[in-house]
């Protein structure tokens, strides 16, 4: 049995636009409003104001990291014009974890924008990848000390997204899902644009260039890992789904330093595409089939499809009101990663998604958390899950 290294990483996960609260300036505060059916971020859970709270929470629970974003709608609410007041926000926050022993682990970009690049084509305006390295150059003055950068979360999600905005300009305004819930309750999100994809991985690799000159960070990109598998006979099919979907963004890592996987659950693929979700009653509360062993699939295939980039899991966990649901399948995912480790990949932590019950794009009910939130008085509850993780942290194997 292979031990992970001294230095693994334990730890969970959150983004700004989640947990924050009021980014007014952000293409999803406006996307809330005009959205049939979705409800709005609002104060989120304050997250703004308290992560030094929920910081504490993590590392007294036993945790040794913590990932987080910065909100480059914040950083920038007008083009060029970069605040800094927020960036040095966001120095306090990487202050306060590295002073609580948590190794931040920060992305500079998880789905939102500002509402002046959204709206001027985002990332299909021809200076989109200019706009994006500005940023980013931006926020080099304070990523001093930070080992772990993430530059685009989940780019084959926002490409998706970004198809679905496309779609939604031309007049099908019905065509925007909130990507991680009715999207998943119904199998119907589009497969992303592959041009879109190509943009991003441009983008991505603009980023690595400048964070590489001007930090001592590892550098890599977060992808949505599906677990996708073949039925019978239908291995070209997988293939070809997989390509557009997951596999155009994985191998855009093969020269980075790592490569986040976010990993949930597993679908199957026939003739005809992806096949729905069964429903269930072990179904979790976005509509996704219960399968923790979905992580060890992921894992495999990003080892395999990056030519060996070392691993992160940046996202592993489970929307569920029953909090022992989340210890159960939080168990049975660390002992398909850990499968993984011993057959030799290299994995260089585990981050529980999600450190708080959080705004899930659009939503209030799939509760990701370690942490209940009062979303009255923010106060904090940590759940029994939270000291559960501590205590597998604690003795650095599940
Ligand atoms: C991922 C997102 C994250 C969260 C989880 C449940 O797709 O990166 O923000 O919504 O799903």
């Amino acid at each position: 049995m292979t031990r992970p290294a001294p230095d693994f990483l334990w730890g969970a996960s959150t983004a700004p636009h989640q947990i924050e609260g009021n980014n007014v300036n952000s293409d999803w505060w406006v996307r809330e409003q005009h959205r049939p059916g979705m409800e709005l971020s609002g104060d989120a859970v304050d997250s703004y104001h308290r992560y030094p709270e929920d910081m504490r929470l993590l590392a007294d629970a036993g945790l040794n990291a913590y990932r987080f974003g910065i909100e480059w709608a914040r950083v920038e609410p007008i083009e060029g014009h970069f605040s800094r007041a927020e960036l040095a926000h966001y120095r306090r926050m990487i202050d306060t974890a590295l002073g609580l022993g948590l190794t931040p682990v920060v992305t500079l970009h998880h789905f939102t924008h500002p509402r002046w690049f959204a709206e001027d084509d985002g990332w299909l305006h021809e200076r989109a990848i200019d706009r994006f390295r500005a940023y980013i150059e931006a926020t080099t003055a304070i990523l001093d000390d930070v080992p772990w950068i993430c530059t685009v979360n989940e780019p084959n999600m926002l490409a998706i997204m970004t198809t679905m905005s496309r779609a939604a300009r031309t007049g099908d305004t019905k065509k925007w899902l909130s990507p991680t819930v009715e999207g998943v309750a119904r199998p119907v999100l589009p497969n992303p644009d592959p041009e879109i994809g190509r943009l991003l991985v441009e983008a991505h690799h603009a980023a690595r260039e400048i964070l590489k000159q001007h930090t001592d960070a590892r550098v890599g990109w977060t992808v949505a890992c599906q677990a996708l598998t073949a039925t019978p006979g239908n291995e070209a099919k997988l293939r070809e789904l997989r390509y557009v979907r997951e596999d155009l963004y994985l191998e855009a890592a093969r020269d980075d330093d790592f490569v986040g996987v976010q990993s949930y659950s597993s679908q199957a693929v026939d003739e005809n595409g992806i096949l729905p979700h069964p429903v269930s009653p072990d179904s979790t509360l976005t509509g996704a089939a219960y399968r923790p062993d979905a992580l060890g699939i992921a894992v495999r295939h990003a080892w395999k499809t990056t030519d060996n980039t070392p691993v992160l899991i940046t996202e592993n966990g489970i929307a569920t009101a029953d909090d022992s649901r989340r210890i159960a399948y939080t168990s049975e995912a660390l002992r398909h990663l850990f499968e993984t480790i011993d057959e030799g990949v290299d994995v260089r932590g585990y981050l529980h998604w999600s450190a708080l019950d959080n705004f899930e794009w659009g939503h209030w009910e799939p509760t990701f958390g370690l942490v209940a939130v009062d979303r009255e008085t923010f106060e904090r509850h940590p759940k029994p899950s939270l000291r559960w993780l501590g205590d597998v942290a604690r003795r650095g194997r599940p």
